[in-house]
Order: C-alpha cells, then sequence, then structure tokens
C-alpha cells in the first residue's frame, strides 16, 4: 500500500477523534501454538490499516493537533542480538523514516510516557476487550492523571469505542484496496483452477489443500482463513476444516478457500464433481445455487439495503427447493417460517476486506444498511442436504455453495473474483484440461 495512503487514513480518522481526544491501538500479541512454538505472526487488522506496521509489541498513539507530533509508535527497540535470533525490526529510527511516525518510543517506556500524552485530552478512543492486560494499563494510565486533577491536571473524562469510528472507514475500500483485493481473488483463481484440474477420485482432501497451499505461497500471499475442503457429506459442514478424508467417485467437493495478499482476503467457494462430471441430481442442485446467486447479484447495487441480496436469493432457493420435492408448501409461506433454513442455514455474505469477516456494521438504527460504492463483499448462497425423511435418497450429503466477492459500484457492483469456472459446462470444462 501506497504510503500516503496511511496518512489519509490516520488523517480521517483524526479528524474524528479531534482535537481534544487521543486515539489509542494496541498491536496483536504473539501467540504460542506450543512449548516454544509460536503461531504465526499477524498484526490485527486495524493497526495495519492505519500504519502497515507488523510487528508485535507496539502501540500506535493519534494525538490530532498535537505540536510535537500527531502520530507515534511504541515499538521494539533495534537488538543486534535479539535480530539474529528472532529477525529484523524496525527499530525506533524505522518507525520513523519507514512508516512515517513523527516521533517513536521504546514500548518498554510506555508507562512512563502514555500518561503524559493524555493530559490535557478529555476523550480516550480506545477499544475495550480485546486485550485484557493492555486494558487495564490504559484505565490505570488514566486514573493515574485523574489522582493528579487537584494539582490542576487535566485528566480524560471519556472513553469513546475507536472500533465505531476506524471500522466505518475500513467499510468503505480506496481504489488501491479494490486493486489488492482483486489481485488477492487473482491468486485465488489460480489455486481453485489448479485444484479442479488436478481433482480425481482417491485423491486425499489435504492433496486438494495442498495444491492451494502451493499456489498461494508461489504468489507470496497466504490463505485469508483456514481452507475447507469437503468431500461427500463433508460438504455439507459448514466449517468443516479437518480435510483428512479421501474424495469419493460420484460425489462433490465443496472448496472454501481464499488467499489473503498484502493483508487483504478473498473469500471464494466452488463445488464441483470429484470425477470431473455432475449426476444429474448434483447438477440440480447445484444450477439452483448458481440461479440463486445470480438473483443476489441482480440486487447489489447501491441504494438497496444489505438484506436484499440475502432475501433475492432464498427466494429462488426456496422456490426450487418445492420444484424439486425437497419442501414441500407455498413458497411464501416456506419463506415467511423460515423452512429454507432445514437446507440453507446461513446468510449471502458478509463485508469483505483485511479481515475476511470485515468490520461495518450490517444495521443503522432499526433498519438494514444501505449499499454504497466501495463496499466490498462475498455472494455466497448454498444448499446442504442431510439425509433426512422426506429428502429423496439421489440428494442425500450434496452440499453446494458458490461464493464469490464484488465491490458496490456507482451503478452496480464489479465481480472481483473473476475468471473462476462457474457454470456446470466451464467447470467440466475445466477439470477435462
Ligand atoms: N470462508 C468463510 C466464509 O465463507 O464466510
Ligand atoms: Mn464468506
Ligand atoms: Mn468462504
Amino acid at each position: 500500500m501506497n504510503k500516503k495512503e496511511f496518512v489519509k487514513r490516520r488523517k480521517q480518522l483524526m479528524r474524528m477523534v479531534g482535537k481534544e481526544g487521543i486515539a489509542i491501538l494496541a498491536a496483536s500479541p504473539m501467540r504460542q501454538r506450543n512449548r516454544d512454538v509460536e503461531y504465526p505472526y499477524r498484526q490485527t487488522s486495524d493497526f495495519l490499516y492505519l500504519s502497515g506496521f507488523s510487528e508485535p509489541e507496539a502501540v500506535l498513539v493519534l494525538i490530532p493537533k498535537r505540536p510535537a507530533g500527531e502520530f507515534l509508535l511504541f515499538c521494539r527497540e533495534s537488538d543486534p542480538e535479539q535480530e539474529i535470533w528472532h529477525g529484523r525490526r524496525a527499530g525506533l529510527a524505522g518507525a520513523v523514516a519507514e512508516y512515517g511516525a513523527d516521533d517513536a518510543f521504546p514500548i518498554s517506556d510506555m508507562d512512563e510516557i502514555l500518561p503524559g500524552l493524555m493530559e490535557g485530552r478529555k476523550r480516550v478512543f480506545y477499544t475495550m476487550g480485546q486485550e485484557e492486560g493492555f486494558d487495564r494499563r490504559v484505565v490505570e494510565w488514566v486514573n493515574q492523571l485523574r489522582a493528579k486533577v487537584r494539582s490542576g491536571l487535566q485528566a480524560p473524562s471519556e472513553f469513546i469505542d475507536l472500533d465505531y469510528h476506524l471500522h466505518d472507514l475500513r467499510l468503505f475500500k480506496s481504489r488501491s484496496e479494490v486493486a489488492t483485493m482483486r489481485e488477492a481473488a487473482r491468486i485465488s483463481m489460480r489455486a481453485h483452477k489448479r485444484a479442479m484440474q488436478v481433482c480425481r477420485p482417491g485423491l486425499m482432501e489435504y492433496e486438494l489443500e495442498a495444491e492451494f497451499l502451493h499456489e498461494f505461497r508461489c504468489a507470496g500471499a497466504e490463505p485469508a482463513y483456514s481452507s475447507i475442503v469437503g468431500g461427500g457429506e463433508n460438504g455439507c459442514i459448514l466449517h468443516y476444516t479437518e480435510n483428512n478424508q479421501k474424495l469419493n467417485d460420484g460425489e462433490l467437493v465443496l472448496i472454501d478457500a481464499g488467499a489473503e495478499h498484502e493483508g487483504y482476503a478473498s473469500d471464494v467457494t466452488r463445488t464441483f464433481p470429484v470425477n470431473g462430471t455432475f449426476s444429474p441430481a448434483q447438477k440440480e442442485i447445484y444450477e439452483l445455487v448458481l440461479a440463486s446467486q445470480e438473483a443476489a447479484f441482480l440486487k447489489c447495487k447501491p441504494g438497496n439495503h444489505w438484506n436484499d441480496p440475502h432475501e433475492a436469493a432464498v427466494k429462488v432457493l426456496t422456490k426450487g427447493l418445492v420444484e424439486l420435492g425437497l419442501l414441500k408448501g407455498k413458497p411464501a409461506a416456506l419463506i415467511k417460517e423460515a423452512a429454507y433454513r432445514q437446507f440453507y442455514m446461513h446468510r449471502t455474505g458478509h463485508w469483505l476486506g483485511m479481515d475476511v469477516h470485515d468490520v461495518g456494521e450490517y444495521k443503522v438504527g432499526d433498519g438494514w444498511r444501505l449499499l454504497e460504492p466501495g463496499m466490498a463483499m462475498t455472494v455466497e448462497p448454498g444448499l446442504y442436504i442431510m439425509p433426512a425423511r422426506g429428502v429423496a435418497k439421489r440428494y442425500h450429503n450434496i452440499g453446494v455453495r458458490i461464493e464469490d466477492d464484488i465491490v458496490i459500484t456507482r451503478d452496480g457492483y464489479d465481480l472481483l473474483s473473476r475468471g473462476i469456472p462457474k457454470t456446470v459446462a466451464e467447470i467440466e470444462a475445466e477439470m477435462a484440461k
């Protein structure tokens, strides 16, 4: 991301914080996986959004209109010996030179310095409840100042949720964010095609997962979330991640896997027959899900509300389920009583961005939020047919989800996850390659 973009984001946020406020944001801590082994480090998206700074043990402080500098970073100091063991650090000089901080301080000095920075500010913009230990320190700093008000010191009197302001900024994607997300989706496209080409009966689910990891890492990307590779009935488990079963002839495989590229996620699902050819029953369900996705897409435009695409998908799915004999009754009544939930139990999408389930409110006041240009989201209807009474055997264990990524434009939407085979004909052709 261009450095100017970070400056712009901080400026926008500081405008909301105002000259009587101070914003504080802590980096994600390292997390232990098992003895002496840590999980791969991932900075919080909020921290990355505002600074691009991807080291742990850091705190970002924004103090609008502070004459001595508005953007401060507390971080680890350079330490040649530590860096030989654990990797490079930006250090204080790097925080200023590379990340544009007006000033940088050692993270170990935070308790001495931060209360002073809060002095004279009325409002602390900080999100409680994410890191208990850090919450306590923030409150302690404020209390230290409050204890000194009799000596004429001005202590903050209000805590304000930083998320509320920051996440509304993150909801609207800039041109360079959209370009980055498009690239993430392109990497996913290559991986999904590769999986279709290599799939055959007898492979293990994790062997297909490996194709994704290969393609992602070859592009310098990584999975935006744990890849789901579910053959047969596993395709009906929404968040199946064991990926350790054999892929059988005559079954479908559902793959929900997306690359994260430069901090931005893609989130793509394709479902295809393990042997390369859809059976008639699989095709019936697949084409119904596809039709529901098309109906949802038509509702993806400014002025419609967040729930419109979902309602359109539910309408098509319910009508189709009646036609296939999987639901009995009148579609309107079945929608009202949410009968479709037996086969379609999730929603048709979510915001997408630096987090796969990205930040941003879905409702404002009592109503659904209206779609506006720059909002990025997934469109992902599905049907999951578990064996049950009244469910024809030919449909048993068919799980289908089709998921694509879009960004709302001035007059509709832009499909980010382009070029990934999706119709029955396209998928069968790709698998025959
Ligand atoms: N991959 C998670 C989701 O589709 O929401
Ligand atoms: Mn999704
Ligand atoms: Mn997904």
